[in-house]
């Protein structure tokens, strides 16, 4: 299958793969025709790309690390919660976290056994989900990626714990500000940005008040925004003031925030999210944390459209854990000229290189 952009998609083309909503059902099925409307639907969702069957990509598949099952499941363990907290005035929100703690140390446990146990990269593009409420949807990505950069710097399986629960609920703050500022698509006004930047203390006072959790979670959400050269906030921390937690997340909130899709703008693609931490790679964020990222996380999805260096152009068909940056290419065209499509692991090129990504021309020039 081919990862396309879903408003580039050709009417009639076959979908790749499943897309399901947040309770794990399918909404749509793999083979479904793509017509005029079901395509405006998902852009509608806010589905930016989508896979789509093609012939000389039918054997390419894209894995997941983490099991359908168990996303789900935490998915809907952070919004049930979430959703106490939000519509719950008798009840204090460290009752409603003391009561969903022990479940959230049982799914990170389980998401840290999953990514430990794969031979997969993380790979978010992976499945498509549909979700309604992007901080649900954001609390897991940022969890999962913040698990897979606490593994690949080696932290004690007790620090992954506190650092997992940390993620989940790095965002809890944000639930008692206004929908209508939280989803703002304009410029925010001043008072408006103080009023989201005041969820980061929120959630610490709301966190250190939780039975049960350590205090260290309640300072992800307190650092989460804080950057290394002090233009973060709510305290302007610097450098080493900045807890390794708090500066493990800042890498994953960001990545997060700008791969996927908002109310204000469209989403990037991997590569393209890594070129934003990389702008403030030792600036604004850890280069360790950002080089640990990097290693855990698919740069290039497979079935994304490649251009080299050397006049070639195909389609990712898998990659190398440890060297994500270099996948294997299914070459299908040089120099413009369709040839009998093989295989160019670029780990064994040295000089071949990806300069071009395109999730918009793909498929075009064929049709
Ligand atoms: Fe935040």
């Amino acid at each position: 299958m081919r990862l396309i952009a879903t408003s580039e998609a050709n009417l009639g083309s076959t979908l790749g793969k499943a897309i399901y909503n947040d309770n794990g059902q399918i909404l749509l099925n793999k083979g479904a025709a793509l017509t005029a409307g079901i395509i405006a639907r998902l852009i509608g969702f806010g589905i930016d790309y989508i896979y789509i069957e093609d012939p000389d990509t039918a054997d390419i598949i894209s894995a997941n690390p983490v099991s359908e099952e168990l996303r789900v499941a935490a998915y809907n363990t952070i919004q049930t919660t979430f959703q106490q907290l939000e519509g719950n005035f008798n009840v204090s929100p460290a009752i409603v976290l003391e009561n969903s703690a022990k479940e959230f140390k049982l799914l990170i446990r389980s998401l840290i056994k999953e990514l430990t146990g794969s031979k997969e990269l993380l790979n978010l593009l992976s499945d498509i989900i549909i979700h309604d409420n992007y901080i649900f949807t954001h609390s897991l990505n940022v969890t999962l990626y913040t698990l897979a950069i606490g593994l690949e710097m080696k932290l004690s399986e007790r620090d992954l714990e506190v650092l997992g629960v940390g993620a989940m609920l790095h965002d809890v703050g944000k639930m008692n500000i206004p929908h209508e500022v939280l989803m703002k698509p304009g410029r925010l006004t001043e008072d408006e940005f103080k009023v989201i930047q005041e969820h980061a203390e929120k959630g610490f006072e709301i966190l250190r008040n939780v039975e049960g959790l350590p205090l260290l979670a309640a300072h992800c959400a307190f650092q989460h925004h804080e950057r290394l050269d002090g233009t973060g906030y709510p305290r302007g921390l610097k450098g080493q003031e900045i807890h390794l937690f708090g500066r493990i997340l800042g890498v994953a909130d960001v990545f997060d925030a700008v791969t996927s899709n908002r109310v204000y703008r469209a989403a990037m693609l991997p590569h393209e999210g890594l070129e934003v931490l990389y702008a403030g790679y030792g600036t604004k964020y850890d280069s360790h944390v950002i080089d640990a990222f990097k290693r855990a996380v698919v740069i290039y999805p497979a079935g994304l459209s490649v251009e080299l260096n050397n006049g070639c152009s195909g389609v990712v068909s898998s990659q190398h854990k440890g060297s994500n940056g270099r996948p294997v290419v299914r070459i299908l065209q040089e120099n413009g000229r369709r040839v009998q499509p093989y295989e160019l692991d670029l780990r064994q090129h040295a000089s071949i290189l990806i300069t071009g990504c395109d999730a918009t021309a793909m498929g075009k020039n064929e049709q």
